[in-house]
């Protein structure tokens, strides 16, 4: 449909009500038009017509088109005042550095709201870091036969061993914690020296992590810290069962982990193969599920590091084919992580990456792609790379909207972008998140779902957190409880479950919403 202006041009206020009859479903053009025709045709902007475009531009967000329900127009107004109190006051928190400001989050009670919601699923968190900091500590370090090594650079290893550990790892020495522990005067103040060592949070983040090779730097090595003391066998059971727990306490009812390459081991030193982690995370779910039977499950996405070669690549993505074809119901796909500006670009791995359509396999991806802020590099290219090669799911898109070619096939395929906003600030790719180019994604309504990536590094439990810095920062005034409502549909609707899964996920998720509205 178009719109011929010079037909009506002579009869101003007619021309007005036909752009707005035909407007549905052109908005762009036609808004055009009607800024065209408003300045031709009357002295004044008319405020009725203002008023309709306003509204116009509101409902192409996400959750523009979401129909609230009396008792939900009631919610959202009040979290609209709520917001409107919380932007007056000073600190903004989205404006700060999210370690400098986490603590007034937590007595946000939009906050605590969002707590309570119902957010459906966590699509984009990694194994390695999904447990909060001080079960770490407090309870895995404290079991027997736990070894720890401080490295030359102030880091600390851990290994559950039998006997007095070989020295590897840049360590100098091994001591049994235990040992360590009943040496000192103050083991209160170690145990939070540790927990300093498996989290990047820390009060002043911008000495600590000055520039984008700090943070990553700093990121890079707290996995290794935290590698020892979670592949424990023993450790590595309850550490899942912990994550879960955590997941469930903040609302969040189903999870896609990427799982890395690392394996579990045991007190003589035996080290189980990937299929028994995998028959771990299908097992203890389901023990979680025994006594929670309203959360749906997790599903793996395998993951392995875009630092390896592409020989090695190509061999992990034909053993996660075999992985897939042994444990279709949890193996979801598989994605390439760690950080894109230093590691090799998805069209690098072009080789290994068309293994599975040439055999004529699907083998989903999940890609991290464009979580860069370096315009125009190769690595700036992987969100179009990532569509090429059929990616369900982008992971931040950060730099998706400098590509509107990518962002348009992104839309229109359904591609929903994993949006990790405190991630990305931490690891300084924006500051201010008010800034954070999502904000465009989601005043267009791009198919966008909420997630945490590594809860443990940057302080975090569950989703709230960024979903608090989404509704308040990054949607800023215009985003409502439609937006939530259409942001927890969306972790469902974008999941990697079967559309049969994806019909009981949601009853199940409709459910708790409705009786969240009732008690909120
Ligand atoms: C650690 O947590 C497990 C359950 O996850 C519990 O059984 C155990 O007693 C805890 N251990 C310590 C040392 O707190
Ligand atoms: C690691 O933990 C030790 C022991 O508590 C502490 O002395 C050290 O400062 C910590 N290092 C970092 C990087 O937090
Ligand atoms: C992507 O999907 C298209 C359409 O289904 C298919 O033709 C193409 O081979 C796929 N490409 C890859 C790399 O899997
Ligand atoms: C979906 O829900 C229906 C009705 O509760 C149930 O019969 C069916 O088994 C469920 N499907 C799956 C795959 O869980
Ligand atoms: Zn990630």
């Amino acid at each position: 449909m178009s719109l011929d202006i010079q037909n009506h041009s002579s009869s101003n206020t007619c021309l007005q009500r036909i752009v707005l009859k035909k407007i549905s479903r052109w908005p762009y053009p036609l808004i055009m038009v009607m800024l065209v025709c408003i300045r031709e045709c009357t002295p004044m902007p008319d405020p009725h017509q203002r008023d309709k475009m306003l509204k116009l531009e509101l409902s192409q967000q996400v959750g523009g088109r979401v129909e609230l329900t009396q008792a939900e127009q009631q919610l959202d107004s009040r979290l609209h005042q709520l917001k409107v109190k919380e932007m007056g006051v000073s600190p903004f928190p989205p404006t700060k550095h999210f370690f400098k400001v986490r603590h007034i989050i937590q007595k946000s009670p939009i906050f605590k709201l969002l707590q309570k919601m119902p957010k459906g699923a966590a699509l984009h968190i990694h194994s390695s870091a999904m447990v909060g900091v001080d079960w770490l500590v407090l309870n895995a370090t404290y079991r027997p036969h736990c070894y720890i090594c401080f490295t030359s650079k102030g880091s600390v290893r851990f290994l559950f061993s039998a006997h007095m550990p070989f020295l590897r790892w840049g360590c100098f020495s091994w001591s049994r914690l235990d040992m360590l522990r009943a040496s000192l005067g103050d083991v209160t103040a170690f145990d939070n020296g540790l927990m300093q060592n498996l989290t990047l949070f820390t009060e002043d983040p911008e000495t600590a992590y000055p520039t984008q090779d700090a943070a990553w730097e700093r990121f890079e090595e707290t996995f290794l810290a935290l590698s020892g003391l979670i592949t424990y066998a023993p450790v590595f059971k309850d550490y899942i069962y912990q994550g879960l727990k955590e997941l469930y306490e903040d609302n969040i009812m189903y999870l896609e982990l990427r799982v890395g390459l690392s394996k579990a081991y045991e007190l003589d030193g035996t080290v189980h193969d990937r299929a028994w982690s995998l028959e771990v995370y299908r097992d203890i779910t389901e023990q979680f599920r025994a006594s929670h039977p309203d959360f749906i499950g997790t599903r793996i996405i395998l993951s392995v590091h875009r630092t390896l070669s592409v020989s090695d690549v190509k061999q992990d993505v034909k053993d996660a084919i075999e992985m897939q074809k042994q444990y279709p119901d949890i193996i979801a796909g598989f994605d390439l992580v760690g950080r894109e500006d230093t590691g090799k670009s998805i069209w690098n791995y072009q080789e290994a990456l068309s293994v599975p359509s040439e055999i004529k396999i699907k083998l989903p991806y999940f890609f991290h792609a464009g979580e860069t802020d370096s315009l125009g590099t190769d690595v700036d290219k992987n969100v179009l790379d990532a569509l090429l090669f059929n990616t369900s799911r982008i992971g931040h898109g950060f730099a998706l909207v400098h590509h509107p070619l990518a962002k348009k096939l992104s839309r229109e395929r359904g591609v929903a972008v994993e949006l990790c906003p405190i991630s990305n600030q931490v690891l300084n790719l924006v500051s201010d998140l008010r800034n954070h180019p999502a904000t465009v994604l989601m005043s267009e309504g791009h198919p966008l779902v909420v997630s945490s990536d590594d809860p443990t590094l940057f302080g975090t439990t569950g989703l709230s957190y960024d979903f608090y810095q989404v509704f308040v920062g990054i949607g800023g005034l215009n985003a409502n409880l439609g937006t939530l409502k259409e942001l927890a549909m969306n972790s469902i609707r974008y999941s990697s479950l079967s559309p049969e899964l994806q019909n009981n996920a949601t009853m199940v998720w409709q459910k708790k919403w409705d009786r969240f509205i009732a008690e909120n």
